[in-house]
């Protein structure tokens, strides 16, 4: 198991939820913060907490990470700062949810930013000194909407796809060169991101109607960060549904998705 104590980790999406959870079991762990999500008061309302209660070094950065070169940007703040950052978390992340051609179409290119465009940009922007240094990590938060389609919320589970296969490839990359890449799949979470997919049904899905605390997510994170492989997936239940969805015809997979998925007919629209 890898010393975290006196390391500096990264992580996006802090400002609330899973991040702020991994954040925290983190600094238990005596590692070094680097905060970044656009709510500056939160993350500095938490950074202060965080390093009174552990006695971490602990810095808020305000970013908006569907914006491009987020990454270099983001590691120029870093070096001005001398800081290495050994633990990079790759978390922020939304999604978006009902029929696709009811979705705003930038809402859904911006969420192709964060979840997607700006977890290459990160890796790239601090993979570099991690090779140079021979050690580091790299845990994106990718999701159990990643292991098969999910209609309803199409563009966020492709999205978190890529994350899944972009981590599992990079581990097979660097894992002879002292980096370990990882992939965190949670399942529902009760955190904003269930209120900012503006649809209170979709807590009656069979897929949200029971949620993890971000917390117990937080502890699957640190699991995934000491482990060996390149997924992570909180929980058996989880585990087995993300295997069992590699047998079944690819058809069946999404028909069945869409029928967990299914927005209640609104406005007499048929939602078949
Ligand atoms: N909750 C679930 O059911 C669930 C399940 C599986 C995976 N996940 C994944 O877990 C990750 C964290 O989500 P969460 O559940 O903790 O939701 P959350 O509480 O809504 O947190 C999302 C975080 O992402 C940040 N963020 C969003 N857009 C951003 C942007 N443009 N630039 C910078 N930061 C941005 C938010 O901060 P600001 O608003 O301050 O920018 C916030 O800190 C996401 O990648 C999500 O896809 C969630």
């Amino acid at each position: 198991m890898q010393v975290l104590n006196g390391k500096t980790a990264l992580v996006t999406g802090a400002s609330s939820g899973i991040g702020a959870a991994i954040a925290k079991e983190l600094a238990a762990q005596g590692v070094h913060l680097i905060l970044v999500a656009r709510s500056r008061d939160k993350l500095e309302q938490l950074a202060n907490e965080l390093s009174k209660s552990y006695a971490v070094r602990c810095i808020a950065v305000a970013a908006d990470l569907s914006s491009p070169n987020c990454g270099s940007n983001l590691l120029a703040q870093v070096k001005a700062m001398d800081i290495d950052v050994d633990i990079l978390v790759n978390n922020a992340g939304y999604g978006t949810y009902g029929r696709f051609d009811s979705i705003a179409p930038e809402h859904e290119q911006a969420e192709i930013a964060v979840n997607i465009a700006a977890v290459v940009d990160l890796a790239h922007a601090f993979l570099p000194g991690m090779l140079l240094r021979g050690s580091g990590t790299i845990l994106n938060t990718a999701s159990t909407a990643a292991f098969q389609p999910v209609p309803y919320m199409a563009v966020y589970a492709a999205s978190k796809a890529f994350v899944l296969s972009f981590s599992e490839a990079l581990w097979a990359e660097y894992r002879d060169q002292g980096i370990h890449v990882v992939a965190l799949c949670p399942s529902a979470v009760d955190t904003g991101f269930i209120d900012q997919l503006g649809d209170e049904s979709v807590r009656k899905t069979a897929t949200f109607s029971s949620t993890l605390l971000p917390e117990q997510v937080a502890i699957h994170a640190m699991k995934a960060i000491h482990g060996k492989g390149p997924t992570h997936i909180t929980g058996f239940k989880s585990w087995l549904m993300a295997q069992s969805v590699r047998f079944a015809p690819r058809s069946l997979v999404a028909r069945s998705s869409a029928d967990m998925m299914r927005p209640p007919v609104q406005n007499g629209a048929s939602s078949s």
